[in-house]
């Protein structure tokens, strides 16, 4: 694996702080890819559902609102989700101190391409590549056996704790997300669990997102378009700023956050698990000239050391299998050297290609 980025690495942030009257040409997108405003798109008011988890939970009705919000959105919002509203206010806030504190103290955690563990501001290795207008912080959360303290800010003080108080929390919720899925998909409620590994061997990594404001939003993007790679996301954005774009046909639809929800997004493992049942959408995300943003994803994985393909209860004659079998440390791999790039790398497992 590589151990070093092509080029030596900007923060975005101390770029925005600076007051940098333009972006730089290569935050600059071609034009195919700068952002798509509502007023743009003409009637388009549409917004991705929102779900009541109590509702969900081994109810008939709520079930069938899961399986169409996941086969037409992949992406909806969740309201009784059981995690602790002051929590979230907690964790968030303790990130945007970390991203507040000076840029010395933030390059001690700065990450490499072969782990992405830390402190950064790319993804993806490709020389000359077109970069995102946003910083951000990932650390491995599960299985606890590869959590490495240490890796994970000290300041400010109490960070560590919240973002273990918040993973347990978001973790419980993802245990009975999946368990929702697997129903939704009229499997038996432990189906997709096992075949994501089991409780205790899934993985789970956080990124914390900062998204600074930008002198020319119309002209880049906080983060590109993609699919999530893995088995299902849960992001706690930021409740002020608007940012997130779900792609709908050839529309895109600004995620508005309902107060104290958070959203969840199916991702490509699921994709592959449902055999295209459900769909791991591409969304991105897009920044504005008056307000920083933050926002929170923590990532649920199948175990990364077996082979992820169709659910074999989920083929018919009609519906073969779609997808080829991948473990997810070799997926994850192939994204992490190219970069977001919509969604080419779910496709590229299609069994007819
Ligand atoms: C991600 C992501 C959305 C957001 O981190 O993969 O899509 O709102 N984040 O920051
Ligand atoms: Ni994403």
């Amino acid at each position: 694996m590589v151990a070093s980025w092509p080029e030596p690495i900007v923060s975005v942030q101390a770029l925005s702080q600076a007051g940098v009257s333009t972006v730089p040409n290569r935050y600059v997108k071609p034009t195919h890819q700068r952002p798509v405003y509502k007023s743009d798109q003409s009637g388009l008011d549409m917004e991705i559902p929102v779900l009541d988890m109590s509702d969900m939970w081994r109810n008939p009705e709520g079930l069938k609102r899961v399986r169409k919000a996941c086969e037409e959105w992949g992406f909806f919002q969740v309201v009784n989700h059981g995690v602790d509203h002051g929590l979230m206010e907690r964790v968030r806030g303790a990130w945007r101190e970390f991203f507040d504190l000076p840029v010395e103290m933030k390059r001690k955690y700065a990450n490499s391409p072969d782990t992405y563990e830390g402190y950064g501001s790319r993804i993806g290795v490709v020389k000359d590549a077109k970069l995102d207008w946003s910083d951000y912080f990932f650390l491995n959360y599960l299985p606890s056996s590869i959590r490495n303290l240490s890796m994970w800010p000290s300041q400010p003080p109490k960070i560590r704790e919240l973002i273990e108080e918040y993973g347990e929390e978001v973790k419980k919720l993802c245990e009975r997300l999946v368990e929702t899925l697997s129903e939704s998909l009229g499997l038996e409620p432990n189906h997709l669990m096992k075949a994501f590994g089991g409780e205790d061997k899934v993985g789970a990594s956080l990124r914390a997102n900062f998204y600074p404001k930008c002198p020319q939003p119309h002209l880049t993007l906080g983060l590109s378009s993609h699919s999530d790679p893995g088995g299902i996301t849960i992001v706690l954005s930021d409740e002020n700023v608007a940012g997130l774009q779900v792609r709908r046909g050839d529309c895109w639809v600004t995620v508005k956050s309902v107060p104290n929800a958070l959203i969840v997004n199916i991702g490509d493992q699921v994709q592959i698990l449902s055999n295209g049942i459900y769909k791991s959408v591409e969304h991105q995300v897009i920044v504005n000239s008056g307000m920083d943003r933050v926002s929170l994803a923590l990532f649920y994985n199948p175990r990364s050391d077996i082979p992820i393909g169709p659910v074999e209860e989920l083929l018919t004659d009609n519906r073969p299998a779609l997808y080829k079998p991948i473990r997810f440390d070799e997926y994850r791999l192939m994204i992490r050297q190219k970069g977001p790039s919509g969604k080419n790398q779910v496709d590229s497992l299609l069994a007819s290609t």
